[in-house]
């Protein structure tokens, strides 16, 4: 397996651009499902995500044809409506199949996702939502059934904000018959962007970016033409490596109004922030101001930069307190941060990270996408060598990372295992 390497130390400085988002792709890759005409996607990031996407969409009967532009898509006859085991569990988000596979041709049968490291990951809300719109849903050895002749509009509500639990039944409504109103819905910027996509194809709705989006079905969609909104966590990574090296870097091709709850931490902390059109520039400092933070759902700061920002705070001028709001296990760095000298201790859902004046290098293991970004700027920063594995989590979401921050001046590469 891949390693990356790291000699840490040195503050990062230029520029450096946004991939497209993994969470905004693979929900709009999966709309496709809902019609019988050609897609076109463009800025897709080249991700283990996507190109597990793009495999389970072919399985489905999917004509796909990849070009330097983009990636077209039409699935003018569905051969399968089966999402199996072997795919899901490498991908929970695969579960976004499940809604559009019902709207399109009345059936699905997607392997239940199952837990992963950050927590158990149930898939209740999009279930009952599903039956509320008049599916026929059971579980079968281990796999989601679902049936019905045609979807029915419902008012729905969500009694836990779900990003792809919004996703997956706003894309169901768009061919279901009536409309259907969810309640709590997540307000996300990937869920606008998709709510987006749809409508281009002809879906009418309305309230996306709200808690409560209206969505009245339709007979057919077309195909359309989408380009991917860029990663607002890739983005927010990148500022805090900025901030974490004390470097002095421009984030391009990120919208900052995205980045809001982020951009206040760090300047609490002490950064300097120039927001501009479609950039942030972020200027480090040596030892950060303590914090509390809390990660809550969309406009609050995200879970997906929590990790990311402990590894910042583990060097700040006092005692910091991280509340994980969303996942029930989303820690897994901790121990790793603490083996490079970080000062860490967890109560329950929160950490209490006690501010060192430095961190050492060491060998890690990186044990979920986020908890290994955290690694790599905790490397970054840290004395000597670290060298961190198991970075085929870092691979499912950000595009080329260790090409970027090289670009940036760190002295970091990828080494084949
Ligand atoms: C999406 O996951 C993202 N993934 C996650 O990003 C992100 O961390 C998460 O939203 C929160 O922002 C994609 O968009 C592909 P949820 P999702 O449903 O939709 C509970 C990353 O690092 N819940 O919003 O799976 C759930 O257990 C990934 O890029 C239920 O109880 O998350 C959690 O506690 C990680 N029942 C909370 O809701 C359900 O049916 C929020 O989960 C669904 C969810």
């Amino acid at each position: 397996m891949d390693k990356i390497v790291i000699r840490g130390g040195r503050p990062l400085k230029g520029e450096v651009v946004v991939s497209g988002a993994k969470n905004a792709a693979l929900p709009v890759l999966i709309s496709a499902l809902l019609t019988d005409r050609e897609c076109r996607y463009l800025n897709v990031p080249q991700l283990v995500d996507t190109q597990t996407t793009l495999g389970l969409l072919t399985e489905m009967g999917s004509t796909i044809v990849a070009d330097k532009e983009g990636i077209a898509i039409q699935i003018a006859e569905l051969s399968s409506p089966v999402a199996p085991y072997d795919l899901v569990r490498r991908m929970r988000a695969s579960i976004l199949v499940l809604g559009p596979l019902v709207a399109r041709v009345g059936r699905a049968k997607v392997s239940l996702p199952g837990g992963c490291a950050i927590g158990a990951r149930p898939v209740n809300l999009h279930i009952n939502a599903l039956r509320k719109m008049g599916a026929q849903v059971d579980i079968e050895d281990g796999y989601i059934v679902a049936s019905a002749k045609r979807l029915q509009g419902a008012k729905i509500y969500f009694d836990t904000v779900t990003v792809t639990g919004t996703e997956n039944i706003m894309m169901a409504a768009t061919l279901a018959q009536g409309t259907t109103e969810l309640q709590n819905a997540a307000r996300e910027p990937e869920v606008v962007s998709l709510a987006e996509t749809l409508i281009a194809m002809g879906a009418k709705i309305q309230g996306a970016g709200t808690s409560t989006i209206v969505v009245e079905g339709v007979g057919r969609l077309e195909g359309t033409t989408a380009t991917i909104m860029s990663d607002r966590i890739e983005a927010g990574t990148l500022m805090i490596a900025a901030a974490i090296t004390n470097g002095d870097v421009v984030v391009k091709n990120c919208n900052p109004e995205h980045l809001l709850s982020l951009s206040e931490l760090l300047q609490q902390a002490g950064c300097v922030l120039e927001k501009m059109d479609n950039a942030i520039r972020v200027q480090g400092v040596t030892r950060p101001e303590a914090l509390d933070i809390v990660t809550s759902p969309y406009p609050g700061f995200a879970t997906d930069l929590q990790a990311q920002m402990m590894a910042f705070m583990s060097l700040a001028k006092g005692t910091t307190l991280i509340a994980e709001t969303v996942f029930e296990n989303r820690f897994m760095h901790v121990g790793e941060l603490c083996r490079m000298g970080a000062n860490i201790k967890i109560d329950g859902h929160t950490a209490k990270i006690v501010g060192v004046k430095s961190l050492q290098g060491a060998p890690v293991m990186a044990t979920d996408l986020r908890a290994s970004a955290s690694l790599v700027l905790a490397g970054l920063r840290a004395t000597g060598k670290t060298e961190i594995s198991r970075i085929y989590h870092l691979d499912r979401g950000y595009e080329a990372m260790e090409k970027k921050f090289a670009l940036l001046g760190a002295d970091i590469r990828r080494v084949k295992g």
